[in-house]
């Protein structure tokens, strides 16, 4: 007798179960379960096993026994993208460029097609040909090797590529292709999936190189699903504060490269324009005022010199406000309360709202001592020194830690007049810090 089962599977993501319920548990959308009965005669089963058992063995090859052709990468002439990704876009490979809606994604991809000196299939199912020849115009970009195709089905991309043999192929969006192969609607994840798998194997046949662009979402994954960046060989972010000008290109995953190197562009009239030299770029408007400090900090292999303002006011009404803007609240909530109890210093009744200037999120732990001096700096209103720069990370018990490369952030810092450098080579804890920047109550 047949034996059948009644599964409820979701045709947001594939994920299967046994009972049926509102929200898929996978992906966490609503409305997606279907039931679905599966009937499977034993004979069936048997037949497929026995298949399975048939299978003959492969001889595998020895590494020693092949030979590499010195692969060439393809650079786009953008230096600060090539070196993201290990130098150049390898032959056959796909690489995935993410970021938040309208932070420069189309804008750049436009550049590297231009500058990579081959025939680019541009594949847009988001923007039409006389909006994208419209920024195309704008950046004042080279158009004779570009050329555009509006598609949406992924299989017709895919034959489209292997006859026309480009040098490189841009995809603008991966959210809206589809196969005809899963029943889903566009953008969901199973058709994300499937697209990438497909161009996955298109590249590695044809050894055309694919970069494909997915949308973040809310939740700051690529397209929804992480599986993604497992598929693909290179994840690229570009991430900025949309009304700031900086961009910072970094690279999560890399099959081809190091993925330590980090680029920085401006947004501009004309596009996306390299910044050389960020940290001249980011004190270019320092402020003297109580409540700023400088800091060095590390992203990727560079050092960026960065200002931290923090404004501190007394609470008029009910509980202290804390506001924080490129920094994380959790991390500025647990250095104000080190500060209340490591130097008694009352921010319990104030107000405390910090800045990190340019609209670039960094991450660095070594930040920490120069939100606390800004704080410090705010609280008596009193301006540090123009050359003081801290760094280093503070620890429950008020200790500065020491962070990595003092030498080369030392040596950064002084190029630009910053020579009295404060770190946990100099002062051991948040007291003996604050005191050395010159801080003290009237
Ligand atoms: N005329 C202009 N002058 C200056 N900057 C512009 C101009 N037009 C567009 N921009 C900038 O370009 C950005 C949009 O770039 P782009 O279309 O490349 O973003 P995207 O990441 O592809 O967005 P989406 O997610 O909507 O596709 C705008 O947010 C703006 O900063
Ligand atoms: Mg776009």
């Amino acid at each position: 007798m047949a034996k059948s089962t009644t599964l409820h599977i979701c045709n947001n993501c594939d994920a299967q179960f046994s009972k049926w319920s509102g929200q898929c548990a996978e992906c966490g959308k609503w409305g997606t379960l279907e039931q679905s009965s599966s009937t499977e005669a034993p004979q069936a089963l048997q037949q497929r096993k026995q298949a399975l058992d048939n299978v003959s063995a492969v001889k595998p090859t020895a590494f020693s026994d092949l030979t590499t052709a010195q692969v060439k990468r393809l650079t786009s002439g953008i230096e600060e993208f090539d070196r993201v990704l290990g130098g150049g876009i390898v032959p056959g490979s796909l690489v995935l460029l993410g970021g938040d809606p309208g932070v420069g994604k189309s804008t750049l991809v436009a550049q590297v097609a231009a500058g990579i000196g081959q025939t680019v299939l541009y594949v847009s199912g988001e923007e039409s040909a006389s909006q994208i020849k419209l920024r195309l115009d704008r950046l004042e970009l080279n158009q004779s090797q570009l050329h555009f195709l509006a598609e949406e089905h992924v299989e017709v991309i895919c034959k489209t590529i292997t006859e026309q043999q480009p040098g490189l192929v841009i995809i603008d969006s991966i959210q809206t292709v589809a196969s005809s192969a899963v029943d889903s609607e566009p953008g969901s994840v199973n058709q994300i999936k499937a697209a990438t798998v497909r161009f996955l194997e298109t590249a590695k046949t044809s050894g055309i190189p694919i970069m494909i662009i997915g949308h973040v979402t809310k939740g700051g994954e690529l397209g929804g699903p992480k599986t993604l960046e497992h598929i693909v060989d290179a994840v690229l972010y570009l991430e900025g504060d949309r009304h700031h000008q900086f961009r910072l290109l970094r690279s999560a995953k890399n099959r081809f490269g190091s993925t330590n190197e980090i680029g920085i562009f401006q947004m501009q009239e004309q596009g996306l324009s390299q910044v050389a030299n960020p940290s001249e770029t980011f004190i270019a408007e320092r402020s003297d005022s109580a409540g700023s400090c400088m800091t060095a900090t590390i992203e990727g292999n560079r050092i960026f010199l960065v200002e931290v303002q923090a404004l501190v006011t007394k609470t008029s009404f009910g509980f202290p406000q804390r506001k924080a803007s490129g920094f994380d609240l959790n991390r500025l909530n647990v250095l104000l309360a080190v500060l209340q109890r490591r130097a008694g210093l009352p921010f319990d009744s104030h107000d405390v709202y910090l800045n990190i200037v340019g609209g670039v999120r960094f991450s660095e732990p070594a930040i920490d001592a120069a939100v606390c001096l800004a704080l410090v700096s705010a609280l008596y209103d009193q301006p540090l020194a123009n050359t003081i720069i801290a760094w280093g990370e503070v620890g429950l018990g008020g200790e500065l830690r020491s962070a990595s490369r003092g030498d080369d952030r030392a040596k950064e810092a002084k190029r630009f007049g910053l020579t009295s450098p404060i770190s946990a080579s100099t002062v051991k804890n948040i007291r003996d810090t604050i005191a050395a920047a010159g801080l003290n109550k009237k």
